[in-house]
């Protein structure tokens, strides 16, 4: 995803950083324009360090002049059409009451202004301003104009203002901006209606007060499923591990142990039209933690462990009808073969089966890839970040949705 990042004059400028990185973290391609205003309170440097590009800033010299982000390859070739073709999607946060205005009466007087007038991509602004320009009655007759065109906006937040008011104007939560530019620029809204829910990360099973037993699951491949689905259109409940992730607008269940996972999936399942279990679930549980901190005695120490519950399996057979259900394999070595074990005797729709033997992918890693195991066919993931993975995942789940329903009809 290219989005054409505009940053307008306001003392929030500094948080437009912010959301270059997590929109970077997202997996897009980021383009930073600043109006002469926003120049005044953050410099292009901090924009070009972070996006590798050099930053636009006018449109009679559009690269900026400073000699760390000069040495840059310039992007674009012919100013301002070139710039508004390239975007998939056009942001502008902070949004000042001034360019609001401008962008409402179509005017062209700067390069951000102008790139707005020429794009035929969606539009997304982030507004940030004080209270009473925010209520007055041209700002919000802009805004009714804006809207009618079909322009995203991202509704500023309540609370203190940097001039002392307390009131409506502050900038969105990043994560906000984030998921509505996400949402206006995917066309793929496959997975509307959908209520998916997603586990992730390792389990922590108790040993005593303050030990576990745990794995190396991080929960980004989890966490990457839910981003994907959401921009996808679906409705997202995450059981997580790994604490709250603040770019996700879904619902959000904290869980630690297997046992406690297993709790708020079948509370959650009958709910659910599919269940997506990236988690990695301990298979083990200390059968009887200590209540106290266990001390250092003597030379050896034996755990006696019992197994956890199956989650999956009792999904599986818990599940009302019409209810899809994914799990995930990582495996070590023969890994296609363990991969149709488990689709057969877990009785679930498909397995991702993936090859956790390396370090650079897999569990805990950055990276990918797999096989997609179906009863009848499996889809090769290839080597991907664990984003790209997650849309290739969430492709074969559309395409297995809409082959069940035409069994039906
Ligand atoms: O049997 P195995 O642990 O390899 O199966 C992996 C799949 O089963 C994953 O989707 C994991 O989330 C799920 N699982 C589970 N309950 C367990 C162990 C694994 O639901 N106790």
């Amino acid at each position: 995803m290219k989005v054409l990042l505009g940053v307008c004059g306001g003392i929030a400028a500094y948080k437009a950083a912010e959301l270059l990185r997590e929109l970077q973290r997202q997996g897009a391609e980021v383009q930073v324009v600043l109006t002469q205003g926003a120049e005044k309170f953050i410099t292009p440097l901090t924009f070009a360090a972070l996006s590798g590009r050099q930053v636009l800033t006018s449109l009679w010299n559009p690269a900026v002049s400073d000699s760390a982000s000069a040495e840059m390859p310039q992007p674009f070739g012919i100013e301002h059409i070139d710039i508004a073709q390239w975007a998939d999607v056009l942001v502008i946060a902070p949004a000042t009451a001034h360019m609001l205005a401008k962008l409402a009466h179509g005017m062209a007087d700067d390069l951000l202004s102008t790139i707005a007038l020429a794009t035929t991509a969606p539009i997304v602004v982030a507004p940030a301003m004080n209270v009473n320009m925010w209520h007055n009655a041209a700002t919000q007759a802009n805004l009714k104009t804006l809207r009618s065109r079909g322009v995203h906006l991202v509704e500023p937040a309540s609370g203190e203002l940097a001039c002392g008011m307390v009131g409506e104007g502050r900038l969105a939560e990043i994560g906000e901006i984030a998921s509505a530019i996400l949402h206006a620029a995917n066309p793929i809204r496959d997975l509307a209606g959908e209520r998916i829910l997603i586990t992730a990360g390792g389990t922590r099973e108790a040993v005593d007060p303050v030990r576990y037993l745990g794995n190396r699951s991080s929960g980004k491949m989890g966490i990457a499923l839910a981003e994907a689905a959401l921009a996808r259109g679906a409705e997202v409940t995450l059981i997580t591990t790994t604490g709250r992730v603040s770019s996700l607008r879904c619902k959000q269940i904290q869980v630690e142990s297997a046992e406690q996972m297993r709790t708020a999936v079948l509370h959650h399942l009958p709910q659910a039209t599919t269940l997506i279990m990236a988690a990695a679930v301990a298979d083990y549980r200390v059968a009887t933690p200590s209540e106290q901190k266990i001390k250092k005695s003597s030379e050896h120490l034996t755990l006696e462990l019992e197994r956890t519950p199956d989650i999956l399996s009792e999904a599986a057979r818990l599940r009302l009808p019409g209810t899809l259900i994914i799990g995930f394999a990582a495996e070590t070595r023969h890994v296609s073969e363990e991969g149709r074990r488990k689709l057969r005797e877990k009785d679930v729709d498909a397995i991702v089966a993936n090859d956790v033997s390396g370090t650079e992918s897999g569990i805990g890693a950055d990276l990918n890839g797999g096989t997609m195991l179906f009863a009848d066919r499996e889809v090769t993931l290839p080597l991907s970040t664990k984003r790209k993975m997650a849309e290739s995942i969430l492709h074969e789940l559309a395409t297995l949705r809409v082959d069940r329903l035409q069994r039906i009809s």
